[in-house]
Formats: structure tokens, sequence, C-alpha cells
């Protein structure tokens, strides 16, 4: 994970890559730290433990001078959350100063081998193995571009880094299975692990594909550095806008993106129709269709696949994607992997795609980061259009899966329009609901503000309360348990007792009964339950109320969203920044 950006223009560098970092945030924030090359050709380096705020109000990286600097933003994985452990990290002749994202798998090895060749560490990270090696292998090379080249063939996994050079004021900026975008811009570039990061400067982009090098200063070179040649890359318009980047007077991004459900919806629905027909065909044609997806992401598969069975008969198997392996011997060439991801860069979905082609198996994606990766490596491709996701729990994003798959499920079933016409009704209830938020802050407090929590629900009500869960135990940190209600009188009824809080989803569809059925179950052991549903139940003690529309599971989403983000801001935690989780997981 992390966030990198890098500067290099007729700016000052230190606003610019402050205000980009802040935007990279949602990557990973226990640490962060900037380099900047100064007038009189020295690198300075700053860095600190924390959220960027806080360690600016120590560091002052403002302070710093120069028009080419690199910065990033950490989520630790191999050393603790030190200053020591924080990025940029320099080489000993303080030559170069490097930020990575990605894991470097054999640092213990090539460490070792640096330290005997007398490299002094100051860290305990995997990153700066990589800055010391390109220094050491800079003995040999002709040149920079030639030291990158035998670092990229010594080293193993994910490095993805910007190295900013003392002696050129150049950044070489390496891509290797972590994503990074060179920002085209007016006299100056910009090197990033995303588009929203540069977004307010320029929206030309160029995707840098994996061993490719781009040296930045006063133009941009491409080199290949498989092929060892210069290349010419298409340069990409972005339609994102920045302002979709920002809170627009929201207290937090997961709240503007709730309410951004309504909108975003509809430009889900709104699909190009021939990708749409391209993609039905295929999965017409498909022996087996299995969904990957991780999170959140993961939830919309197996709401997915219910309707999928629900309406064409066919059973699309969920798998996760950390469980891929478990499942490689399922793909072949007959075989359609669907891939759900609204970064397009989750790493065990991306390393289940590789192995789904490389048995030939065909790979259709549903991402909403355009460019992104897994988009790339897919054979065909829909994008959700819900603009840039900030906040590290996936709303507006999830929704709009939800809504593009089961339009597909309609679809494959040859009812796209009457599938579009059930979806505008669902997202008639969002706008509905989201005016409930008040409601559901206050019930939130009253009532669900406690240890532990319970969700249960039936059929697609089942996945939609895992999400609630997910959600609940994500920003609000509070231990949620969901489950088929059919299920609690195998194991959970024995945790419901007086005061437990349940919340029920209970749509008016075939499983309506029998949730009644468990709701008693609960009450009879002491157990207070929060119904959600378009109708009011008396054994409900709370109700949160909805309209009567077919899809009714869906509906309910944003209701289980409203409960955890108030539930989050009620216990004071921040739930754009949930702590130990980072949005996009570039790490397996
Ligand atoms: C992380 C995020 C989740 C997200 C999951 C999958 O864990 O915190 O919100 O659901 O990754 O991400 P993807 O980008 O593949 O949907």
């Amino acid at each position: 994970m992390c966030g990198i950006i890098g500067y290099s223009g007729t700016r000052q560098a230190s606003p610019i890559l402050l205000a980009s970092l802040k935007r990279l945030e949602y990557r990973g924030y226990d640490s962060c730290g900037m380099a900047l090359l100064n007038g009189n050709k020295v690198i300075d380096v700053k860095k600190g433990t924390g959220r960027i705020e806080e360690v600016n109000g120590k560091v002052d990286f403002l302070s710093l001078s120069g028009k080419v600097g690199i910065a990033h933003t950490r989520w630790a994985t191999h050393g603790n959350v030190t200053m020591e452990n924080a990025h940029p990290f320099t080489s000993c002749d303080q030559k170069y100063a490097l930020i990575h994202n990605g894991i470097l798998e054999n640092y213990v090895e090539l460490k070792k081998q640096l330290i005997e060749k007398g490299h002094h560490f100051n860290s305990t990270t995997d990153t700066e193995v990589l800055v010391h090696l390109i220094e050491e292998n800079m003995k040999q090379a002709k040149d920079l571009i030639d030291a990158i080249k035998k670092t990229s063939e010594q080293a193993e996994g994910a490095f993805t880094f910007l190295l900013l050079s003392q002696d050129s004021g150049e950044i070489y900026c390496f891509r290797k299975d972590s994503p990074l975008i060179i920002g085209v811009g007016n006299n100056e570039f910009f090197a990033s692990s995303d588009i929203t990061s540069f977004l307010e400067y320029t929206n030309k982009a160029i995707i840098l594909e994996n061993y490719e090098l781009a040296i930045l200063n006063d133009e941009c070179k491409i080199y290949d550095l498989v092929a060892e040649k210069e290349i010419e890359k298409d340069i990409s318009i972005i339609e994102w806008t920045a302002e979709q980047a920002t809170k627009t007077g929201y207290p937090h991004f997961m709240l503007k993106e709730i309410v951004e459900e309504v909108e975003v919806s509809k430009h889900a629905l709104d699909q190009d129709p021939i990708k749409l027909a391209g993609i039905v065909k295929l999965l017409h044609q498909a022996k087996n269709v299995y969904f990957l997806g991780s999170g959140t992401s993961y939830r919309a598969c197996l709401i997915a696949s219910i309707y999928f069975a629900k309406f064409t008969h066919r059973n699309f198997m969920p798998i996760l994607g950390s469980e891929f392996k478990t499942y490689q011997n399922l793909f072949d060439n007959e075989t359609v992997l669907f891939a759900i991801s609204q970064s397009g860069e989750t790493a065990d979905v991306l390393e289940g795609i590789r192995i789904a082609k490389s048995k030939g198996s065909k790979v259709i994606s549903l991402v909403n980061v355009m460019g992104s990766t897994i988009m790339r490596e897919s054979d065909q491709y829909l994008t959700l259009n819900a603009g840039p996701e900030i906040a590290v729990a996936s709303t507006k994003a999830f929704t709009s899966q939800v809504i593009i798959l089961v339009l597909l499920a309609f679809a494959l079933n040859n009812q796209l329009s009457e599938g579009k016409d059930q979806l505008n009704e669902v997202i008639d209830q969002f706008e509905i609901i989201i005016k409930q938020s008040d409601f559901i802050k206050e019930l939130s407090k009253k009532v669900l503000n406690k240890q532990n929590l319970f969700l249960i629900g039936r059929g697609v009500a089942f996945p939609v309360a895992m999400e609630g869960e997910l959600k609940i135990k994500e920003i609000a940190y509070i231990h949620a348990d969901a489950l088929a209600g059919g299920e609690l009188k195998h194991h959970t009824l024995a945790l419901i007792e007086p005061g437990i809080s349940c919340i029920a989803l209970v749509p008016n569809d075939e499983t309506k009964d029998d949730m009644i059925n468990n709701i008693m179950q609960i009450k009879a052991r002491g157990g207070i339950i929060t119904g959600i549903s378009s109708e009011k139940l008396d054994i409900f003690d709370h109700y949160i109320s909805l309209g009567k529309v077919a899809l009714e599971p869906i509906a309910m989403i944003p209701i289980l969203q409203l409960i955890a983000y108030h539930l989050s801001v009620l216990r004071g935690n921040d739930p754009d920044f949930p702590r130990n989780l980072a949005k996009s997981v570039t790490v397996l």
C-alpha cells in the first residue's frame, strides 16, 4: 500500500507535494515524509510518524524549498511505525532519496550483501534496501537507467519507487506491480500512485506498465527497461474532476460518498449498451463463471451470485480474492473469471486474474478506477462511473457494483429494461433513506452503540447484512456478527441474552416469514430488535423504514452504511481513516 507522489516543475514543490500527499492519505497513514532538492543541490528530508497534518505540524514540510521533490505516506508492512522507518530513505552518500510502494520480497538477503559491502542502514524496512542497491549498482553502471535496470533484475516482489537524484535533479519513476501514473501539466510533471492526487493540477495522465521507467525534469522521457529503449506512450485525459475528490462541505468523505449514491447509481445504470452486450455474450458462452473480490467488493460478489442464481438459474460462485489459489483448479479455457474491484489494484484479486489467465480463462472486470491494473489486464471490463472514492470504507462504489451486477443478471435473462426499472426504484429509495440520516443517527446513539451487535438476514439480505457487519467493524470498531437468520439456532443463540442488540433485515419477500421466526427466537431470550423493513412489524422494538420495492434488500444498503458512519463518529473515530486499514491493498 502506501502513497507516493513526485513533482518536478517550475513552482515550489512542497505545497504541491503536501496537498497531493493528503489526497493519497487513504492509502496509508501511519507515517509520512518528503524530500526536496534545494537551491544548493542538496537533498533535504523531513519525516515523522502519525497522520499527515500531525507530522506537518511537527516538521513543517512547507519549510522545504525546491522545485523538485518526492513525498510518501506509509502503511507499515516491514518495520514498525517509527520515524526511522518512514520514507524517504537516502543512500549512504546522500545522493539519492527514494520512496517505495510495494513489498521487496528478497530484502533480507540483499540487505545482508549490502551490509557486507559497507552500506549503513538506518531502518528495518525492506524499502531502504532499494536505495542502497541502486547506489551500489551505480558503481558499475554507465548511468542511473542502467543501475535501475540492474536493480530491477535483482529485486523480487512489488517495488514501484520514485528516486530523487541529487546530481541530475531528476526523478526516476519505476513501476513494478504497484500503480504508477505520470501527470503531465504545463511545464511540470507529477508521478503518483493515483490520479486523484494531482487532478487539481492536470487531468492528463500516462499510465506506466511494469518495468517502465519515467524520468522527470523539464521533460518526461519513458524507457522500457526490458526492451532497453526509449518509448512513446499515449496521454489519457481523465474525466474525473478535482472537486469530486474534495469534501465539499461534508464533515467526512464517507458521508459525502453515501449522499452521492443516488447520482452515482444512475451513472452506474448508464452502461455502454455495446460493452454490456459483449459481456452478456461472454457470460452466456462460458461453461463456468466465478466472481472474485475482496472486502466490500466480495460482498458485492455474494449479492450478485444470489441474483444470478435467481434470475438465470446459473451458479456463478463467488471466490474471496485471498482464497483464489484454493480454487485455481476450477479454471480453464471455458471458464470466465469476473473480477470486482473498486481500486482495480487489489493484489489478491490481481493474483487470481493472472493465474486464471495463465490457464486460458477469460477475465471480465468491474472497476472504478480507469486505467487501473485490473482493468488493463482484463479481456473485457465495465466501469462503475462512481467518481473518486476517497473514504477507506467503500460505499458508493459498493452500491454501484451491486447495481451493475444485478443489471447484468437481468440482462442475461433478457430482461434489461425490467432490470433498469427495478433498479431505478431502488435508487429512489436511496434518496429517501439518505434524508433519514438524522433519525438513523439518533437510533444508533440510543440503541446500537454497544460493544456487540448482531445482524440477521436471509436470501440477498444475508450478504447485505454481512456488508453492514463489515462496515460496523471497520469504522465503528464494534464487534459485529452477521448471520443468516436460520443459523441462529445452530450457534449464535447461545450469545443472545437480555439487552443484546440485533439488527434484522426483513424485506417483504419469500424470506419474511422465516425472518419473523428468527426474530422471535431472539426476542424470547431478551434480545432487542431494530427492524429494517418496508413494513412496521409489532415484533420490532425499533424500526427503520423504507419503501416497498422489488429489490428491497439492495435498497437497505445505505441504511447500514449510515448506521456504521454514525456509530463511528459517535465513538470519536475518523470514519474516513479507520485504524490499521487502507483503501488500496496492493500487498498479498
Ligand atoms: C480494502 C478496502 C475495502 C475494499 C477492499 C477491496 O480492504 O479497505 O474498502 O473493499 O480493499 O478493494 P477493491 O479496491 O478491490 O474493491
